[in-house]
């Protein structure tokens, strides 16, 4: 049985070794445990067993192992293929490791792999070349096989915070019943167990095209809403199945792109077996069938981001120390860390590679690729157990912090000042002291920014390449940044006084503007390639996204201005429940409901409901922004301070990037 789709990424890899493919049969059932947790307690979290899809011993010590023929996926008809978790004993760390081989006596893992005809080993190269980690020839690890309900008395409090507990419910307005209900029709079960949440139920859709699919970027604020509603086992099973989902080898016309890879989505498919049985599969899309085949960079920076979320807000820390979900991790950040041609601390991306994912001219290092992956270098610095075998990568992940943040902060941060100095630009400067660095003709500053730009306020720009400055302004980018301190505090502030002195413009009747101002004619035609879903103001060309109401709730508690967040969160609770959650609306000032609107888009619902609780309890915010950290503004490897014959450029401008 072989679904076409799924011929690229037949063939796959476990760097985790021994660990089952993620499939189950159908016909066996795990009860769904509703997972709850209670922030009002203050005493110590304890570990408790976990149980996920079936429970059986499980061994570690494979290295190699083989798939026997089979005429599935070409996968092993031998596993069960059932998910394991491990009993996660508080103290201890990395007893989980029961999906892990870290064998010593070689640098590499050959794991055989059964394709239907042929069979090819695949070299998988450990990332971690210099680790031995203690105990782990202990790490056999019997899962216990009673079902452990794992309920808020079994969690006991954490951050001092409280969440949404169900008792509050009755509290709830109509629009938020309703948007509750819709959120939990959402609900993607896999193996009796809940994983996710689709893009759309929109329930006139004749051609869902993949909203059916639960996508890794729009389960973020479903996340946050199940988490801050004190329901953590969705996010839990959805960040280790997509963990799983990383190890697959994957193939666009053959050519595999890098291990650590995280799908822009998945689907869970049923596949009927021989005798009467079916079984469920996750299948993936990591972009060999998305529209345009974009990579989608960002899924791995989210699941990131989302992982330390999760352990913040449910105080289970035992999530992100087990072993496998450590090297999910570490390969994510070696993926984003791995050298290459280019001359900057940004991430080189291609166009589409984010939330924006087809073509609008953000190729080369765009603003939000860049705040994801500051605000995931800063988490993974958080989560990653420093030993042994981490250390280079934390050596490697500070550095990047710093230059990052110092690249960004001087060289995309436009206010009226610097536009001023743009404007008197000398160009073709050839030296290591060049003002204008990156040979930025001033005649390239658009006029509507002249027009635009307030005497208050500012922003980070869309994009920075050579000779070429995106003054686009990027909703999702900047609110990334001041959410994640990519920005310094004062810019920080400036980009929520320049979205209250263009609100019109960027909230008008819909939060939030995707970017502004929208690409028209000539550049229309030029940079979408002429895409008839992304006309001047309309989905990504200057749509309105309400799902961006979390991450600007977000910004402006943070920034010590929730009247902003109230504001919007007013203006959406308007429309969004008459409008049927829609996906996007079009219009400069997002004043119809978009073209091609999908309805009852569920980041649309989710980003509305984690803004009201987070409006509710602005406290609760805290356990999701990062404050800026001071001790990176003083990393600089570059040497040159010390060797004293030249001055390190980031020295001499340090003033102007410290607050
Ligand atoms: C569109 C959006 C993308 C989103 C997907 C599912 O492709 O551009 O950001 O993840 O729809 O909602």
């Amino acid at each position: 049985m072989r679904f076409p789709s799924q011929i690229h990424i037949t063939r796959r890899r476990f760097p985790f070794s021994g660990i089952p493919p993620p499939k189950c049969h159908h016909h066996h059932h795990a009860a769904s445990n509703v997972f709850l947790f209670n922030l009002n307690q203050t005493s110590q979290f304890h570990g408790y067993p976990f149980r996920f899809l079936g429970s059986r011993p499980v061994s570690s010590n494979t290295q190699k192992f083989s798939f026997l023929p089979n005429s599935g996926f070409g996968l092993s008809g031998t596993f069960s293929g059932r998910i394991f978790e491990s009993f996660v004993a508080p103290a201890v760390r990395y007893l989980s490791t029961s999906v892990e081989t870290r064998v010593n006596e070689t640098n590499f893992q050959k794991i055989y792999v059964q394709n239907g005809i042929d069979v090819k080993p695949l070299v998988v190269e450990r990332i971690d070349k210099d680790e031995g980690i203690a105990g782990e020839k202990d790490s056999r690890i019997e899962v216990p096989s009673d079902d452990k309900v794992v309920n808020k008395e079994d969690i006991e409090g954490i951050n001092g915070v409280s969440v949404t507990k169900s008792n509050e419910k009755e509290e709830q307005s109509e629009i938020e019943k309703e948007g509750w209900r819709l959120l939990e029709n959402a609900v993607v079960m896999y193996c009796g167990s809940p994983v996710g949440t689709v893009a759309a139920n929109d329930p006139g859709d004749k051609q869902p095209l993949n909203y059916d699919q639960v996508f890794i970027r729009d389960f973020v604020p479903s996340a946050l809403a199940f988490l801050l509603r004190g329901e953590g086992e969705i996010v839990r099973n959805f960040l280790l199945h997509t963990l799983q989902l990383q190890s697959w080898e994957k193939t666009v016309d053959c050519y595999s792109p890098g291990q650590g890879l995280m799908p822009a989505s998945f689907k869970v498919r049923t596949v009927p077996l021989d005798d009467n049985k079916s079984e469920e599969v996750l299948d993936p899309d990591f972009g060999e069938s998305a529209i345009g085949r974009v990579a989608p960079v960002d899924s791995g920076l989210w699941w990131i981001i989302l992982l330390r979320a999760y352990g913040k807000i449910t105080g289970d820390y035992t999530l992100q120390e087990r072993v496998d979900v450590q090297t999910g991790i570490k390969l994510i950040m070696n993926l984003c860390l791995s050298d290459g041609f280019d001359m900057f601390p940004s991430l080189l991306v291609t166009d589409g590679s984010c939330m924006i994912d087809r073509r609008m001219g953000i190729h080369g290092h765009p603003l939000e690729i860049q705040a994801l992956f500051y605000s995931a270098l800063r988490c993974s610095r958080e989560m990653l157990a420093l030993n042994d075998g981490s250390k280079n990568l934390v050596r490697a992940i500070n550095n990047r912090l710093s230059a990052l943040s110092f690249h960004i902060r001087q060289y995309y941060w436009v206010d009226m000042k610097k536009i001023n100095e743009i404007y008197r630009y000398k160009t073709e400067e050839y030296s290591l002291d060049a003002t204008n660095k990156f040979n930025i003709y001033p005649e390239q500053i658009p006029s509507w920014l002249m027009d635009w730009i307030p005497e208050e306020g500012g922003y980070l720009i869309g994009n920075l390449q050579p000779a070429h400055m995106d003054f686009r302004f990027f909703t999702l980018g900047n609110l990334w940044s001041i959410v994640s301190s990519l920005g310094t505090p004062k810019q920080n502030s400036a980009i929520l006084n320049l979205i209250e002195a263009k609100w019109d413009d960027i909230v008008g009747h819909m939060p939030l503007k995707i970017c502004y101002p929208a690409l028209e004619y000539e550049e229309w035609r030029i940079i979408t390639g002429s895409d008839p879903k992304n006309t001047p103001w309309s989905y990504h060309n200057g749509g309105s996204w309400p799902t961006l109401l979390w991450q600007f709730t977000l910004a402006c508690i943070k920034m010590g201005r929730i009247d902003l967040a109230q504001k919007a969160v007013a203006l959406a609770e308007k429309r969004l429940q008459v409008d049927r959650w829609p996906e996007y609306y079009d219009t400069p000032t997002g004043k119809f409901i978009g073209k091609q609107a999908r309805l009852n888009q569920t980041w649309t619902i989710a980003g509305f409901l984690t803004s009201r609780m987070l409006v509710e309890k602005p406290e609760l915010a805290s356990l999701l922004f990062l404050e800026e950290d001071y001790e990176l503004l003083e990393i600089c490897v570059c040497g040159l301070s010390k060797s004293g014959r030249r001055k390190c450029s980031r020295g001499a401008a340090r003033s102007q990037i410290l607050i």
